[in-house]
């Protein structure tokens, strides 16, 4: 029988999506099929490495389960999770929201979905740091918007440059992101610095988007939450379980929105609803295992902490003796941007990562895939044990040596 032809094309909204972290991945399994052994540097992962979720919360998810929480929940969340993230916005952070003011979600990534879905429209602008975590970018083109790139200062320990974010600025802005603790660079913002960001919103009627992930993964300084900073502009937080309750594959995150002036949560509020209905609920039995998390001992945190600062110790000295690279201290998180010297040797960061995956089989990530600000970087975790660093750093040495 003679196939029929379809006429059938992907929508250009999706088939231009890239995800950069996630790119040569393919080539890595199928350099290990072939029989090679690959360190990968490349995924934010910590349970990919020697961190586990905690023991008590697997208990938690299987009593839940066990005791029959596995029906859809009520799609803004479980109002007890959403009680615990409020407590615990304001015991940690500082940060002054109820119940209601939250939104439970698949993870932050569908929190950004949610986010730029019901503030992107047709030609609108998004204000993104360069470079930024490319989910921001992919779903504002995605709704037809356009991200403007405001930069961030390598030589400033990656804070963003204030003056380009205000010349960046026009009457299509809708929202300013900042990313703090911020991946992929490793930076934290100091107060002042998003004091100034808050200020520049007021004075442009903006919203800030702040995805604070990492909030409790500071390896030195300290952490302040952007709607702690502010009574006048409205702030969306982003925030959820992946890193800190070490969570990433059960999926959970969360949005608030801090609008102390009342000019824009109830509109906005009505629209996560909508979004979330749409696709019905978060799992529930993981929703009732992170009230646990929220409610429990918190000592998992320091231990994570402690461990990556040595890690980060270890990789930042190491990184910035090998000849040809250089980076900035990471303050929080578990990433490092190293810049590549001489790059016109592979012609692009992207050649240079595929290059090490191929001779070397180490995986990093290509700084470019973050913004043009990241062209001629990479990003690596330093999330393995020591030895396995050393093993990856040996040999990005060897590479960067050999002829
Ligand atoms: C800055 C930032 N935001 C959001 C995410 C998405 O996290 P998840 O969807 O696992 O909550 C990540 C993941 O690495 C991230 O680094």
């Amino acid at each position: 029988m003679q196939t029929k032809q379809i006429s059938f094309n992907v929508a250009e909204r999706v088939s231009k999506l890239t995800y950069a972290i996630r790119e040569f991945v393919p080539l890595a399994k199928k350099l290990e099929r072939e029989g090679r052994k690959i360190i990968y540097l490349n995924i934010g992962d910590p349970l990919k490495y020697d961190f586990q979720v905690p023991k008590r919360l697997i208990n938690a998810l299987t009593k839940a389960s066990e005791e029959g929480y596995n029906y859809y929940s009520l799609s803004e969340g479980i109002p007890e999770l959403r009680e615990a993230i409020a407590e615990k916005e304001k015991g940690v952070n500082g940060v002054d929201i109820e119940a209601e003011d939250v939104i439970i979600t698949h993870g932050v990534s569908e929190a950004i979905n949610f986010v730029i879905a019901s503030l992107i429209q047709k030609g609108n602008e998004a204000l993104i740091p360069n470079p930024t975590y490319p989910l921001y970018m992919n779903y504002v083109e995605y709704y037809d918007g356009k991200p403007v790139y405001y930069d961030c200062k390598e030589e400033k320990g990656w804070q963003p440059d204030l003056d380009d974010l205000k010349k960046k600025i026009s009457e299509k802005t809708k929202f300013i992101l900042i990313i703090n603790p911020n991946n992929p660079t490793g930076a934290l913002y100091d107060e002042k610095t998003i004091k100034e960001v808050l200020e520049i919103a007021a004075e442009n009627n903006l919203p800030v988007i702040s995805d604070e992930i990492y909030d409790r993964l500071v390896l030195d300084g300290k952490f302040k939450s952007t709607a702690s900073l502010t009574n006048e502009v409205p702030v969306i937080g982003l925030n959820g379980f992946s890193k800190t309750f070490l969570m990433t594959g059960w999926r959970l995150g969360y949005i608030y929105v801090r609008d102390p002036q009342n000019t824009i949560k109830e509109e906005l509020m009505k629209a996560f609803v909508s979004l979330s209905r749409n696709r019905l609920c978060a799992s529930t039995p993981i929703q009732k295992a992170a009230v646990a998390g929220l409610k429990g001992p918190q000592n998992h945190i320091k231990e994570m902490v402690n461990k990556l600062k040595e890690r980060r110790n270890y990789v930042y000295e190491r990184i910035n003796e090998i000849e040809g690279l250089s980076s900035t201290e990471p303050k929080a998180a578990f990433y490092i941007f190293p810049k590549i010297d001489k790059i016109k040797k592979w012609g692009s960061d992207k050649e240079f990562v595929k290059q090490l995956l191929l001779e070397k089989n180490v995986l990093v990530v290509h700084g470019s895939g973050f913004g043009s600000k990241g062209n001629n970087h990479f990003r690596a975790v330093f999330l393995p044990p020591i030895e396995i660093l050393k093993e990856g750093l040996d040999k990005i040495e060897e590479f960067l040596k050999s002829p």
